[in-house]
């Protein structure tokens, strides 16, 4: 059986990527082969699939950190033939082929079975960009923020883990205020939930102070850098904010003093080793009070694989909207 796979090579300055004709014995090994239907593109995928990559840890790489399907050969007693699947994380798409790729070979550890009350399609408009901020959303509750103790920013607001967590905290009854560096994109951000839109200077105006004006009770941060160091000194009294990404940068340049004075806490969210049991956890609440039923249609935007390299482009300018899937 041959297959068509998304695939990426670099040999010392020769970069090559497309698409190829592949056996399953092409692919990395794992001990579950899906018939994968959807897979999509995260930022993290982007990085890579291009050149001189700091993600890709082996070529020929397939990338894809995400991908749903239907379970075709399994020499796991956790899954059988025709199991509908989700598998994100870990090594695949990075160390190993991943989801770019009409079949994937995945060792059963790393995947989860599809929850009931989701399809393969939904799994994969969330993909880790909704896990993510599914747990960032999780951790602030973990850390007492309620919806009554005031607005949650959320930041890099129209990207993947930013359009997710609105949804999923408007759904949950919280105050959203979504910051974003996209003017035309305003009335996008309201309808999945923000009640405020403000611009990225409204977090990061060039200066930190190290203690601010006392804005919101969370927020959910997937740009770090400078708009991390900036949310610290503007949360309130015993605020908490869970980071995730570096879109803004990865020095974060900030006091002692939020933690100190105002008991502010920095909840750190990390998608790809996240343990197996809490993993479930909260591919359940996904698929339950925390899905934002409706919203699917706005946040996707379904591509094939000859349209892979236009995507990943677009999302590295940054010019990216919600969630891109590719249909297999
Ligand atoms: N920790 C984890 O496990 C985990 C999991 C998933 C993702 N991540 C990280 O989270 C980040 C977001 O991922 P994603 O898939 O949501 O990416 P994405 O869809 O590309 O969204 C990123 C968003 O960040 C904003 N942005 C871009 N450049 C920026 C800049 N220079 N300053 C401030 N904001 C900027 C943009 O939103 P606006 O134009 O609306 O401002 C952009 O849409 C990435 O760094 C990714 O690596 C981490």
């Amino acid at each position: 059986m041959t297959f068509k796979a998304f695939r990426v090579n670099q040999q010392e300055e020769e970069f090559s990527s497309g698409i190829e004709e592949l056996e399953l014995e092409d692919l990395s090994e794992g001990d579950v082969v899906i018939k994968v239907h959807y897979s999509s593109v995260n930022y993290k995928d982007a990085m890579a699939s291009v050149k001189n990559s700091k993600i890709a840890q082996k070529y020929p790489l397939t990338p894809g950190i995400d991908l749903s399907g239907e379970v075709v050969e399994s020499h796991s007693e956790q899954f059988r033939e025709g199991d509908k699947v989700i598998a994100t994380s870990y090594d695949i798409g990075v160390a190993k082929d991943g989801g770019y790729s009409e079949y994937a070979r995945i060792p059963s550890e790393w995947i989860v079975e599809l929850p009931e009350g989701l399809t393969l399609e939904e799994s994969m408009i969330y993909g880790t960009a909704g896990f993510t901020a599914a747990l960032s959303v999780h951790r602030l509750e973990e850390a007492g923020i309620r919806p009554e103790d005031g607005a949650i920013l959320v930041t890099g607001a129209t990207g993947g883990v930013g359009s997710m967590a609105i949804a999923m905290l408007a759904k949950l009854g919280y105050c959203v205020v979504a910051s974003t560096g996209k003017e035309s994109e305003h009335s996008y951000l309201k309808e999945l939930g923000a009640k405020e839109v403000i611009s990225r200077e409204a977090v990061y105006s060039g200066k930190i102070k190290p203690l601010d004006k006392q804005l919101w009770a969370g927020a959910v941060d997937a740009t770090g850098g400078n708009n991390l160091a900036a949310i610290l000194s503007k949360l309130q009294y015993s605020g908490a904010v869970a980071v995730s990404g570096l879109t803004a940068g990865t020095d974060v340049p900030t006091t002692v003093f939020p933690f100190i004075l105002r008991g502010v806490s920095l909840l750190g969210v990390d998608s790809v080793q996240c343990p197996m049991t809490i993993r479930r956890q909260i591919w359940n609440r996904m698929a339950t009070d925390l899905k934002p039923e409706g919203l699917f249609e706005q946040m996707k935007n379904e591509v094939t694989l000859e349209e892979l390299p236009e995507t990943i482009h677009t999302l590295l300018e940054g010019k990216a909207r919600g969630r891109n899937i590719v249909k297999l």
